[in-house]
């Protein structure tokens, strides 16, 4: 099926590997600023031993759908502020961004990220582990640049996205994993670096208290209802479309929402699905028959329709900012976020 929408961003689209237009993102300061920020991080990732610079951008290189970097620009869009601290700070976090990848590919044993190797598949642990802390040590030089407040607010997004995935470790195998427990990881884990756009945006548009507060609302309930999202993605989707693994998370003990939930709905599948899940180890077929019992269960509508709410929350906490083509895009980004299939 053609998918409905498409998040691909125009640096994609000169990549080769989008299929569709970016008709969510109005904002064509944000769209011109977009096709400028692989030059940007092209600057920002100078190393004089080729390799590493080449590890560094293994992945940065395939593009992304460069949510974090358009967040930014956009609500940085919303007042008065330059070209040039957005697309420092656009690059700082698509790094960040990638940094966290690579350390997060090497605790999964993710063969493919963006649809091609993993940094850990291509050259091992040990080198994807030193690329990804490159890239995180350049992404604070572009901090430290952009001075105090920006620096400290990227201090507290690192912090919240490492006690996150903590989060996500200390309950690997956890079949009764409270579900606000859940929600609070995801808020740590991807919620951190959808409102540090948010906030740095505000902060570098100049942008008063309350302004400020909605767009960090707006990012929190947008990471929220996007990893939920992508959960889902992992139980339906598929290696060519997502460009990853799927039902990868349930082969490493991580589950998703659906899953906590198709566990918890008390039938004979989820006494089946509990024995799958305690197995030494999973086979393909029983990743099937777990998946097809998550499916079975309704999981996956009703954490659909969770995400759709989060992102119907995202859009109401931004209603009082200025209309325009800045806050058309973020409510038009909440939208897809939950409906996207890749
Ligand atoms: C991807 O989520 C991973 C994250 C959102 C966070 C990873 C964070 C760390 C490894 C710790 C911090 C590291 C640095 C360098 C600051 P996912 O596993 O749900 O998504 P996936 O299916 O795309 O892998
Ligand atoms: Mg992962």
């Amino acid at each position: 099926m053609r998918p409905r929408f498409n998040l691909m961003t125009p640096v994609d689209a000169r990549r080769g590997n989008a299929s569709e237009g970016t008709d969510w993102l109005h904002c064509t300061r944000t769209q011109a600023l977009l096709g400028r920020l692989d030059a940007e991080i092209d600057r920002a990732v100078t190393a004089q031993d080729a390799q590493l610079r080449v590890m560094a951008l293994h992945v940065v290189r395939r593009g992304g759908k460069r949510l974090r970097p358009a967040l930014l620009m956009l609500c940085g869009s919303l007042g008065p502020c330059p070209d040039g601290p957005l697309l420092k700070a656009a690059a700082a976090l698509e790094l960040i961004h990638v940094a966290s990848l690579y350390h997060d590919d090497i605790m999964d044993r993710a063969p493919v990220r963006r649809g091609g190797p993993s940094t850990q598949a291509r050259w091992g642990d040990g080198p994807a582990t030193f690329a990804g802390a490159y890239l995180f040590a350049r992404a604070c030089t572009l901090w430290a640049d952009l001075g105090g407040l920006t620096n400290r607010l990227a201090s507290e997004a690192s912090v919240d996205l490492c006690r996150g995935q903590l989060g996500e470790l200390e309950h690997a195998f956890d079949l009764d994993t409270p579900e606000q427990r859940h929600l609070e990881i995801l808020t740590l884990k991807t919620g951190s670096l959808f409102s540090l756009p948010c906030r740095i945006g505000a902060a570098l548009a100049g942008l008063d208290a309350e302004a400020a507060s909605s767009l960090q609302i707006y990012g929190d309930e947008l990471g929220r209802a996007f990893q939920l999202a992508d959960d889902l993605l992992d139980l339906t989707g598929e290696v060519e479309t997502i460009g990853k693994l799927a039902s990868k998370d349930l082969r490493e003990g991580i589950y998703s929402l659906p899953v906590l939930r198709a566990l918890r709905n008390g039938g004979a599948d989820s006494a089946r699905l509990r024995d799958l899940l305690t197995l030494e180890t999973l086979e393909d077929n029983e990743v099937g028959e777990a998946v097809a019992i998550v499916r079975a269960s309704g999981a996956v509508e009703s954490v659909r329709d969770q995400a759709r709410r989060g992102a119907q929350a995202a859009g109401a906490a931004i209603a009082q900012l200025p209309d325009g083509p800045a806050k058309d895009s973020l409510r038009a980004l909440a939208a897809l976020a939950v409906e996207r299939t890749h």
